[in-house]
Parts: structure tokens; sequence; C-alpha cells
């Protein structure tokens, strides 16, 4: 089990510090593997201030080439040297504001995978697509493009359920978990509007592997609530 707290665009490097400091008072359970998501300017004091903890820290994007010219990106290598242990790929928000596309994402996933880093990388339909009766079509590419690591877990994040308050059903996660493993056999967690209310019910689903969190895991009182809710599920 695997529960991921993405930071989006928020907590700079003194909140972030603060934050994690509260964390590792946190008692948390010994049978879930817990990430926390930074910006790039607050990646840093995360990793020392969770340093001799076993809270992993992660880049919410990284570059497919390990250096070059390109203007305001940030590479594996990079992420390396400052003790981060994996990255974020394809976020839908990426895909929806900053061009990401299948191939660039698959371009990221391996490199930052060759580079040593874990990744997890997100999939997941718009509302438009699943009206359409698409959202087989849409995970088939999106996962088509990726290749089977042990250092690779999916994110199925259904675009309509980000940041909207609405969650998919129980049942309609474990069916695009079932989809996704059937086309690639990697850990997929879930994302979208996950809440301490309602974790424990979609993380009991078989096929769910853990939680890829956004707002609730900005408070650590809820994160942690997310956390316990995957133990021993
Ligand atoms: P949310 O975000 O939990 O705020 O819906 C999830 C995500 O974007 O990873």
């Amino acid at each position: 089990m695997l529960i991921a707290g993405n930071w989006k665009m928020f907590k700079g490097p003194a909140e972030a510090a603060a934050f994690s400091r509260e964390l590792r008072q946190v008692a948390l359970p010994d049978d879930v593997d817990v990430v926390v998501c930074p910006p790039y300017v607050s990646l840093e004091p995360t990793v020392q201030a969770l340093a001799d903890t076993d809270i992993g820290v992660f880049a919410q994007n990284c570059h497919w080439e390990r250096e070059g010219a390109f203007t305001g990106e940030v590479s594996a290598p990079m992420l390396r040297e400052v003790g981060v242990y994996g990255t974020l790929v394809a976020h839908s928000e990426r895909r929806d504001w900053c061009g990401e596309t299948d191939e660039t994402a698959a371009a990221r996933v391996r490199t930052a995978l060759a580079e040593g880093l874990h990744v997890i990388v997100c999939v997941g339909e718009t509302l438009a697509e699943r009206e359409a009766g698409q959202t087989d079509a849409v995970l088939r590419r999106q996962v088509g493009v990726l290749e089977h690591d042990d250092n690779l877990v999916i994110a199925y994040e259904p675009v309509w359920a980000i940041g909207t308050g609405r969650t998919a059903t129980p049942e309609i996660a474990q069916q695009a978990h079932e989809t996704i493993k059937s086309l690639l056999d990697l850990p997929v967690l879930y994302g979208g509007s996950v809440k301490p209310d309602n974790a424990r019910e979609l993380l009991a689903q078989p096929a769910v592997d853990g939680a890829l969190v956004g707002g609730a895991s900005l408070d650590v009182e809820s994160f942690a609530a997310i956390c316990r809710a995957g133990s021993l599920t």
C-alpha cells in the first residue's frame, strides 16, 4: 500500500519544512509506504526535515534529458543530487496546461527510471471521454506507451474527480484499475478527491494499491488519517 501526497503549487520551503517536522511526529502505519511531492524549491528542505524517516520525497515532474538548453526545467540527476527518491510524471494538470503528451510522458518515465528515480505516472480520462464511452481506449493509449519496471507505479486519476469533490465510486476505480493492470501488471494508485472519509472504501478494492492525494494531503491530520485508512486493507 502506497499513499502519496501531491502538494501541487502549495507549500514553499518554510511551510514544507514545518509540515514535514510535524508529519514525522505522527505515528504512521508500518504497512503503508508514505510519500510527499513538494514543489521543486521545497524539495531540499523537505528531504532534510524528513531525513532518517521512511517517508519518501518525490518531485512533481522531471525532464527527459539529463541536461541541456531547457530553460525552466529540472533533470533527474539534479533531483537525485538533492536526495529526492522519485518523481510524479504526466499529472493531468501537466497534460492539460503544460503540453504533456503520451510521448513526452513516456520519455520522462524512461529517463527518470534510468537515473535511479522511482516514478508514479498518472493516467485517466476526462469527463467528456468517459461520457463518450472512451475510458478504456484512453487508458489503453496512455498505458500503451509505458513499459514494465519494478520502480514504476501507475496512478489512475479520472480528470473529472480531481479537485472537484467528485470521487469515483469504488466500483469505477476497481474497474479502471483492472483495465490498467490487464495492460501492464503494475501497482495502481487511485487519485481524485480522496479524503479521510472515503479512503478506506476505495483502498479496500482489490485492484487499488494505494492513493495519490491532492487537497487532503496538505493538512497533516487528514493526510495521516488517509495513511491509516490504508493500513491492513
Ligand atoms: P485531489 O487531487 O485529491 O485534490 O482531487 C488529486 C491529484 O491531483 O493528484
